[in-house]
Order: C-alpha cells, then structure tokens, then sequence
C-alpha cells in the first residue's frame, strides 16, 4: 500500500527577482531576473513528498485568477490530489515577493485565498484525513483550521507533523497533540519560550540549514550534519524537508531514517533555482545517501 500523505497547507505564486544588491529602507536598485514559480509552503512540500513516491491529497485553496489555474494544473501535474482544493471567488490567489541575492533571500506573502482554507473545507475531507498515513501542515493558513485538523486527526489517530513556519505563537492544544514539530533554529528558539517546552522538548526535530538537522531517539538529543552542495537558492529547502520527512514516516521509517533521508533532500533542492526546482526524486536521493534503506528500500 502506498503511503498517504494529506498536507493542509498554503499555494502560491512564488515572484522572483534575482539581484546583485538588496534594497535597503528608501532605496531603489536594478535587480537582474524575473520569473514566477509555483511555491507556498504546503504546496510546496505536497510536491517534494509526490516526487518521492508518497501517495499525497493537498486541501487548500486558490483564488479564480490565472495564478490560481495555473497552480491547480501544477499540482496535478505533479500527481497530486487535489479534490480537497477550493477555489475562491472573493480573494486573489496567494503571492510571494521574492528577492534572492547571492547570499540573502527575503520573502513577504499576500496569503489571498490561503485565508479561505477554513474549517469547513477540512470537514469535507474528513474521510480522506482517517485514510492517511500522516497529516503535515504549516502555518499560512488560518491558525483555527490548523487546531481543527489537529482535532479530526486525534479522533483517527493519524500522527500530525507541524512545520511551525512562519512562526506564530503555538496554542498549547497544538503542542500537546502533534506528533512532531519541525522548527528551524529560529523558529525553535521561540518555541523554547513556551511553558510547554519540556513536554515537547523529544518532539522537536530543528532544521538547521547547511549545518544540518537536531533531533531526539530513544530520549538524547542526536545530530546529523548538512550535505555540502553548491547552493542556487534555499527557498523551499525547509519545505522540502519537511515533504520528505512526511514522506518516509508515512512509509513507516524510524525517526532517524525520515530525517537522514529529508536532510539529503533538502540538500539536493537548493542547487536549483525555485522552491520545487532541484526537489529530488526517491532515485536521486538515493545516490546522494547509497547506504540508506528505510523500512522499504
Ligand atoms: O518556504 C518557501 C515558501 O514560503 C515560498 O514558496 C513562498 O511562497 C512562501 O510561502
Ligand atoms: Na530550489
């Protein structure tokens, strides 16, 4: 049986200007290229989780602009479900201005349509929810619609990721239902601030970017160090973790295997430009880490 993987997420278009120089406060500069490319964090790792072989159902929504039909026909390009996708008349489609230099990227989101992911829509999918083998979601999407998945997945007992970006204050019932969260450093030093921290403390796997991912087996703290790879652009290196981690867990890995596998993933997906450019196949991940089994090769 294929792992399932249900992502309750965010779908943009991604805006990207490459520069030599970032604008500062006031300042205008020529920049070098533009170019549109499919992003949104649950979009996103809905891709990197597909190319890697898992069976993934995407519940979001789009506005009815072309950004919107052209990422819907993304999406099932990349064989992904998409009956639990809305489209909604009364928002745009959401955007994410983009500015890479060398050395720096910056990121603001119009979330648009990704408001419209509410509870009801989830509702409707509940079916689909009980028949998954792992629930993954971010936060670009109404904080309330996060709990109510949350919510339905407990009663099914369907193990729930939290990827806790971009980060927002985490209600205690989320921290005390999801299975694992999956801050980045800076994301993880605000969690550490919650009166909850030690309950999830083991339940914490923290990405680190180059430097590679923290995380907890058998009650200590392990390490596994970044892959060197010749970066183009870290957008949707976390996204990609995040889709391949969901991935293998759904395919009944150990906590050890899903992150060696995400973390050469991720590595993959930065030598390309574009969030989805450079997310690898099972194959290429593969031959990046020849000695990785998993539970089914
Ligand atoms: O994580 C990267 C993503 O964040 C981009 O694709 C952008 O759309 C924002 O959601
Ligand atoms: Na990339």
């Amino acid at each position: 049986n294929q792992p399932t993987v249900c992502i309750v997420g965010s779908i943009n278009m991604d805006l990207t200007i490459t520069t030599e120089k970032m604008p500062m406060q006031g300042e205008t500069v020529l920049g070098k290229d533009f170019a549109t490319y499919p992003g949104g964090k649950g979009a996103n790792q809905a891709v990197a989780a597909s190319r890697l072989g898992a069976n993934v159902h995407m519940i979001g929504a789009v506005g009815t602009d072309a950004f919107g039909e052209k990422l819907l026909a993304h999406l099932k390009k990349e064989g992904i479900n998409t009956q639990g996708m809305r489209t909604d008349p009364s928002q745009p489609t959401g955007i994410a201005n983009i500015i890479l230099s060398e050395d720096d990227n910056r990121i603001i989101v119009a979330p648009g349509a990704n408001k419209s992911v509410l509870p009801d829509l989830v509702d409707k999918q509940k079916e689909l929810i009980k028949q998954s083998d792992v629930i993954l979601m971010q936060l670009e999407i109404p904080m309330e619609t996060v709990l109510h998945t949350l919510a339905i997945a407990s009663k099914f007992q369907v193990p729930v990721i939290l990827n806790p970006a971009p980060y927002q204050k985490l209600p205690e019932a989320l921290l005390a239902k999801a299975a694992y969260f999956t801050p980045n450093e800076i994301e993880a030093e605000a969690i550490k601030e919650s009166p909850l921290f030690s309950s999830i403390q083991k339940k914490l796997i923290v990405t680190e970017g180059s430097e590679g991912v923290t995380f907890y087996e058998n009650n200590s703290q392990q390490w596994i160090p970044g892959h060197p790879v010749e970066v183009k652009d870290t957008t949707g290196a976390g996204d990609t973790f995040n889709g391949a981690f969901a991935a293998e867990i759904a395919n009944g890995a150990s906590i050890r295997e899903a992150v060696t596998f995400a973390n050469a993933a991720a590595a993959l997906s930065v030598t390309k430009i574009g969030a989805q450019g450079g997310m690898p196949t099972r194959q290429e991940v593969k031959e990046r880490i020849p000695q990785y089994r998993g539970r089914h090769g």
